[in-house]
């Protein structure tokens, strides 16, 4: 697993990244401020994070579920973020001191626009919608959410990945002082998920900055995470500090603390029980308790989007 440097929040970018690689950022942004989707001079507003009034008005995604949604409670009160404690209130309690601001992604591996990126430099206002998706934990629940973010797929064609770009991987921050829950080695740490490259590809998944037209709880994530709906809610990282485009498939976390249980691939798939339990159905949050569980779908009812990419590959093998 890779080693990551972890940033003191008071450090600037240009302090601690090699000059070589400063300099390329510098040009990048340079060239491509006025055509990239994602980059603008809007996008380096300071105050963004507090300016999400226009976020009440976003474009509304077609690809989004028209199932009921989740309030706000239960989606910011029931959470897995082992970095925050294992309980599922631990995130909601723990998380309120963490400042996520400022932040950067660091981008490496095989693409063209290696560098060290601010925040800000990943948003663009009108690149920005809202995409209700359903998440749908391995454990055996699910819930309905309003996010707000944009097209993962834009965002990495931003980079230039070469030919030997066959994956992505991305990295939770590390810090132990910042996210408690790593004081304990309940995990290996830092966090680490990954796709194939065409999957990261694809229409549906996205790099998620808020909820509810709102900027992320820190408890969601914050504040920036990925969201995949056709896989278990394990892959959908959160609090990204690392994008890497690699040539082997990536060692992610809960592949490599128990692989007998989650694949690297973990889409949902209610033919394949976990060894504990069966993924037929789940359960979904906020309804009372005597109605009955929900049949879970095919790749989380995305199989017209996503069965192609499986096409040939056996399921049970590469769960
Ligand atoms: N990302 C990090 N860094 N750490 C985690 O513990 N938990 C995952 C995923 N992303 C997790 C993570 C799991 S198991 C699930 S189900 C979803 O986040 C839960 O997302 P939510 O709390 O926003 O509903």
């Amino acid at each position: 697993m890779s080693i990551i440097i972890n940033k003191s929040p008071d450090v600037l970018s240009s302090e601690i990244t090699p000059k070589s690689v400063y300099l390329d950022r510098r040009k990048f942004m340079q060239q491509s401020i006025a055509a990239s989707l994602l980059l603008s001079a809007d996008a380096m507003l300071p105050a963004w994070a507090k300016n999400t009034a226009k976020w009440q008005s976003l474009q509304k995604s077609p690809l989004s579920t028209s199932d009921t949604v989740n309030s706000l409670e239960d989606i910011t009160s029931y959470n897995n973020f082992y970095e925050f404690g294992t309980g599922k209130e631990d995130p909601h309690k723990n998380a309120t001191a963490f400042n996520p601001h400022p932040w950067s992604i660091t981008v490496e591996g095989e693409c063209s626009k290696t560098g060290v990126y601010d925040l800000e430099d990943f948003i663009k206002p009108d690149a920005l919608e809202e995409r209700i998706y359903r998440l749908r934990c391995v454990e055996g629940w699910s819930m309905v959410i309003p996010w707000v973010g944009f097209s993962l797929a834009d965002m990495l064609k931003k980079f230039e990945p070469n030919s030997k770009a066959k994956y992505v991987e991305f990295t939770t921050l590390l810090d132990k002082s910042r996210m408690p829950g790593q004081q304990r080695r309940v995990l290996h740490w830092p966090y680490v998920e990954g796709l194939r490259i065409d999957e990261a590809m694809n229409e549906l998944p996205i790099m998620a900055l808020g909820l509810y037209g709102d900027v992320l709880p820190n408890q969601n994530g914050a504040p920036i995470r990925l969201v995949v709906p056709w896989k278990y809610g394990f892959k959908s990282i959160k609090s990204i500090v690392k994008i890497r485009f690699s040539e082997t498939q990536p060692v992610t976390t809960w592949n490599r603390t128990a692989p007998a249980e989650y694949g690297f691939y973990s889409n949902v798939n209610p033919t394949v029980d976990h060894p504990r339990w069966s993924q037929k159905k789940e359960r979904v949050i906020g309804q009372p308790f005597w109605k009955p569980k929900r049949e879970t779908q095919m790749f989380n009812g995305y199989s017209d989007q996503v069965a192609h990419l499986y096409r040939g590959m056996d399921l049970r093998e590469n769960f």
